[in-house]
């Protein structure tokens, strides 16, 4: 009977040690497959990560919105209805993967605009439902920063270790973030008005630029004097920021010029938009300097549309080279946005086993 016994106890510790290698095996061996949706403003897009590599990564602009000099919500959602499918579609094609094959489906929550959010919320609960997989909100911003850990197929791309720095820029939002993990993120600093990228798409229009005016700005700059002309920096306390005031000043400046000559914008363009984007960037990396100063961190990262900047880009690559700090600049495609942003940001979710439920709602203004 003893003998047995230990012989049954010696059976099931191998079944137990084998089932348990099986369930080790599989976890290390299995990718999570997860297609994501991006919809908070005016870019449609859809991208499909296996794990943190990025496979597709379809954006569809909206040129609707030109002529009235920034985006009209109404406009954007009906837009993202339209494009929706065909974006997501390309998106499967182009990543050679079925809907069967997808662990799961991630949209954007929030903030954004209500209208927008809501288009991609409903698709992927519908999506969820028609083949059976969980959902993921992701919050807009935190995909912003976390877009720094896609990787792409034969492509090994350095991350930033934590905890680090990230300045991140958008027409929505500035602020100062320390990372400290994936989803444990402080806000140390952020403007009290003003969005960087608001100061140069809305200084841009003042010179008569088409919406988003960032990205002219960025290229007139290229052959622009950036010490021509001189505009008020602000006096903000602490890591925070402000932008109106020098809206206005550009805006005075400008108005003040032209009543002297009016051909005043035609023939210095280029030196006003440099001048403009050294002050932005001026603005943006003094308080940079004193955050990493404060905090004693290593690691510094851009995120968000801003940092597409090239005078962004260069400054905190200077910066870096001076103070031995590691710079992060993100590829260009993933600064403005993009769904492969959320896609990485729910893949950390999903090894967290967060999902959501289907009653969820898109929410305009969610903090990080
Ligand atoms: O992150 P994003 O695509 O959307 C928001 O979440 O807001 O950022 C859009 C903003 C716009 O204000 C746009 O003018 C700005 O990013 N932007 C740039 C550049 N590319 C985009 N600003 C300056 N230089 C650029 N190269
Ligand atoms: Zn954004």
């Amino acid at each position: 009977m003893k003998a047995y016994k230990t012989e049954f106890l010696a059976n099931r510790n191998i079944f137990y040690i084998a089932s348990f290698s099986v369930f080790l095996l599989q976890i290390i061996s299995m990718s999570i497959t997860i297609l994501s949706i991006e919809s908070s403003c005016d870019d449609t897009s859809a991208a499909v990560l296996q794990d943190t590599t990025l496979l597709s990564n379809i954006v569809a602009g909206q040129s609707a919105h030109l002529k009235y000099g920034g985006v009209v919500p109404e406009l954007a959602s009906r837009a993202h209805q339209q494009n929706i499918i065909p974006v997501v579609d390309l998106a499967l094609k182009e990543a050679n993967i079925a809907p069967t094959q997808l662990n799961a489906i991630a949209f954007t929550r929030g903030p954004g605009l209500l209208g927008s959010l809501l288009v991609g919320t409903s698709f992927a609960k519908g999506f969820s439902i028609a083949n059976n997989i969980p959902i993921i909100e992701v919050n807009h911003l935190q995909g912003h920063i976390l877009a720094h850990f896609i990787q792409e197929k034969n492509l090994i791309k350095e991350v930033p270790k934590f905890p680090f720095i990230c300045l991140l820029v958008s027409g929505g939002h500035t602020q100062l973030m320390l990372v400290n993990n994936y989803f444990d993120m402080e806000t140390i600093g952020q403007t009290i008005d003003d969005a960087a990228g608001e100061a140069f798409d809305k200084c841009g229009k003042t010179i008569g630029l088409p919406y988003p005016a960032g990205p002219i700005i960025d290229k007139l700059s290229e052959t622009g004097n950036p010490l021509a002309f001189q505009f008020n920096k602000p006096k903000i306390q602490h890591l925070n920021y402000s932008f109106s005031g020098l809206k206005t000043s550009f805006l005075y400046f400008v108005r003040d010029q032209i009543k002297q000559n009016p051909h005043f914008i035609e023939e210095n363009k280029n030196d006003l938009c440099a001048s403009l984007q050294h002050t932005i960037v001026d603005i943006l990396l003094n308080k940079v300097k004193k955050a990493v100063k404060e905090t004693g961190v290593k690691d510094f990262a851009i995120a968000g549309g801003v940092s597409a900047n090239s005078g962004l880009r260069k400054a905190a690559i200077a910066f870096g080279e001076k103070n031995h700090i590691n710079i992060h600049i993100p590829q260009a495609k993933f600064t403005t946005d993009n769904a492969a942003m959320i896609g990485i940001t729910a893949y950390f979710k999903y090894l967290n086993a967060e999902f959501s439920d289907l009653s969820t709602v898109p929410i305009a203004r969610m903090p990080i």
